[in-house]
């Protein structure tokens, strides 16, 4: 009785209140659907209609199977005779999967409530149904957004506006930094980042406010480990929060989204384009090379090195936007004026002109062009090295003409020691013919021996065979000993030659030693010389010292004594010099340097 009392109490003022009803069934959200002890379908609402697409007229009266999927009909009758001996509001089914079946026959996967009701006709139970499509599909597409964000190459994070502690951190995160969600738990930004606590809140404030809709920094994350890496971030405020199955955890309602870009490779790129452009800046002031460059196709200077400055005389100040690039050039022909106006090859085209500098000097200079192109690929600038050749050109026509005395001299050596020996030779002989005693024989003979030696030494002057055969020390060693017994003067010989040196500089080491030492011999009256000859891996150096009776350097050489002047002239053709030290009564000192290697000892 006690417990029968109990249950009526539990339901009474739940009583069927009629039209009175009616009307609070059409107004809430969920559809409603009121059923009787008998599973007969007793009310139903219009959002129940909409929802399982049955008219009202379909249902009313009718038993409740229909709206059941078929599988669950048996049990749900068990149920619902469970529910009508002890009725008591509660969920229906809970921890299952509850489906409505909709009248095509189609599963609406549903939560139901169950509320009982006493009426005058008998026991009712109220089951409110919710539509749970909708919330299952956004559950499927949070899952998969967060599928997305965790699988992210970028870093994402998601922290509570409140306490900055991490809420969510996807993978590309953990793994760039090294640190497990559980190590993240206790972090917030300003652990990964050297971002102060105020310089972070500064950032912050404005987005939580609304007055910015996201803020972008670059700064340093720090690794686990405690090494570092450049980062750009992206910072989101999110009034609404994450939702709970993506968090960690969710202190507040408002959350930061920050998603950081390693951006490492973009930082190192940008560094070595960095460094590339100063180093490029660098050779163009460093470079004895004049480096121009031009605007198309008036041939208005837009760059000018130091170089430049030297080579032509102008400053920057004076040729930049000032000068056009013709005004640099003598002549004017066509090859020179498409150089300019940019009709060359895009690789690039090279030309010697004649150039005058500022004061009014001619130079004979080598331009290597080539054309500058914006971004669409337009040729916008012409840029040139140049190189001043006059000197080289000057050498090359002195060593042309150095040739020339050089043969003269060869000739008259022929024409005066070989042919005046041999006249002298033939007039002997008619003479031993008519007479042949052995002392005009044993002249001859010697005649003979000297004229042999004549003809030897020319060839030796002219050709170094043992050069050649021996190289440039053994070569040196004879010349010196050979030299030394024939004139009576004493030579001193250190040759020390580690490295080796290519024909052309041997040759010219050798005939600087030839023509020093044959100075010595004929002007110095010396009774004693030495010869250094050393190299190391970046010049051989020669020097030639004799306690003669030394001359004024200064003065310079009468016509015809192209000793000195060819010597130097064959060292600087090769990047070397010469330097002499000399005067009256004290000796003569020469000192010869050629590098070694480099384009110069080649050419
Ligand atoms: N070691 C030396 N001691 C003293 N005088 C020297 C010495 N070397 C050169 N001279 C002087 O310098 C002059 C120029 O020397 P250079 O070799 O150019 O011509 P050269 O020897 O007279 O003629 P060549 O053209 O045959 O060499 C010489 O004529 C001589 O007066
Ligand atoms: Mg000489």
């Amino acid at each position: 009785m006690e417990g029968e009392r109990a249950a009526a109490s539990e339901t009474e003022g739940r009583t069927w209140a009629g039209a009175h009803f009616d009307a609070l069934l059409e107004s809430p959200l969920d559809a409603l659907l009121v059923v009787d002890a008998r599973g007969r379908i007793r009310r139903v609402n219009a959002r129940l209609e909409a929802l399982l697409g049955y008219a009202r007229e379909e249902l009313l009266g009718h038993p409740l199977d229909c709206l059941i999927p078929e599988r669950y009909r048996a049990q749900h009758a068990r149920d619902q005779a469970a529910f009508f001996a002890s009725p008591r509001a509660r969920p229906m089914g809970s921890g299952l999967d509850l489906f409505a079946r909709h009248k095509s026959g189609a599963e609406i996967p549903v939560e139901i409530s169950l509320t009982p009701l006493r009426a005058a006709e008998g026991d009712l139970v109220v089951a409110a149904i919710r539509d749970l499509r909708e919330r299952k599909r956004s559950a499927a597409e949070l899952a998969r957004l967060g599928g997305v964000l965790e699988a992210s190459l970028n870093e994402i994070y998601l922290f509570d506006a409140r306490s900055l502690r991490f809420t969510f951190v996807n993978e590309g995160a953990r793994r760039n930094l090294g640190y497990t969600t559980e190590e993240l738990r206790v972090r917030t930004l300003l652990d990964l980042t050297p971002l102060s606590h105020a310089e972070l809140r500064a950032l912050l404030a404005p987005l939580r406010a609304g007055a910015r809709r996201s803020a972008q920094l670059q700064t340093l994350h720090r690794r686990k480990d405690g090494s570092t890496y450049p980062v750009e971030v992206h910072l989101q405020y999110r009034p609404e929060g994450a939702h709970p199955e993506t968090c960690l955890e969710a202190e507040d309602a408002g959350v930061f989204v920050a998603v950081a870009l390693d951006i490492s490779e973009r930082v190192r790129a940008q560094q070595a384009l960095r460094e590339s452009a100063q180093r490029a800046a660098l050779h163009v002031e460093k470079t004895p090379l004049a480096v121009l460059e031009w605007r198309l196709p008036d041939g208005l200077l837009l760059a000018w090195n130091p170089a430049a400055e030297r080579l032509f005389g102008y400053t920057a100040d004076e040729a930049v936007g000032k000068l056009r690039a013709e005004q640099l050039l003598v002549d004017d022909d066509p090859a020179l004026r498409a150089l300019l106006a940019g009709q060359v090859a895009p690789t690039g085209e090279r030309g010697t002109f004649r150039n005058r500098t500022k004061d009014g000097r001619l130079l004979l200079c080598e331009w290597s062009s080539v054309l500058l192109t914006d971004e669409a690929g337009r040729a916008t600038r012409g840029a040139a090295l140049v190189m001043d050749v006059t000197a080289r050109q000057r050498a090359l026509e002195a060593l042309l003409s150095a040739q020339e005395e050089e043969r003269a001299r060869i000739s008259r050596d022929l024409h005066d020691g070989v042919g005046q020996a041999l006249t002298a030779l033939g007039l002997g002989l008619n003479a031993a013919l008519d007479n042949p005693t052995p002392e005009a024989l044993g002249a001859l003979r010697r005649l003979v021996a000297e004229t042999l030696e004549d003809v030897r030494r020319i060839s030796r002057d002219l050709r170094p065979a043992l050069l050649d055969e021996l190289g440039l020390e053994a070569a040196a060693r004879r010349f010196v000993r050979e030299l030394a017994e024939s004139s009576g003067v004493r030579v001193d010989l250190l040759v020390h030659l580690p490295e080796r040196l290519t024909r052309q500089q041997e040759i010219v080491v050798y005939r600087v030693l030839q023509e020093a030492l044959n100075n010595v011999v004929r002007h110095a009256r010396a009774a004693h010389a030495s010869v250094v000859l050393t190299a190391t891996r970046a010049r051989v150096q020669l020097t030639v010292e004799d306690d003669g009776v030394g001359f004024d350097t200064s003065r310079p050489p009468t016509d015809g004594h192209v000793g000195l002047l060819g010597m130097r002239e064959r060292l600087e053709l090769l990047g070397g010099s010469l330097r002499l030290e000399s005067a009256p009564g004290r000796g003569t000192t020469l000192s010869a340097r050629l590098p070694l290697g480099g384009r110069d000892a080649r050419t």
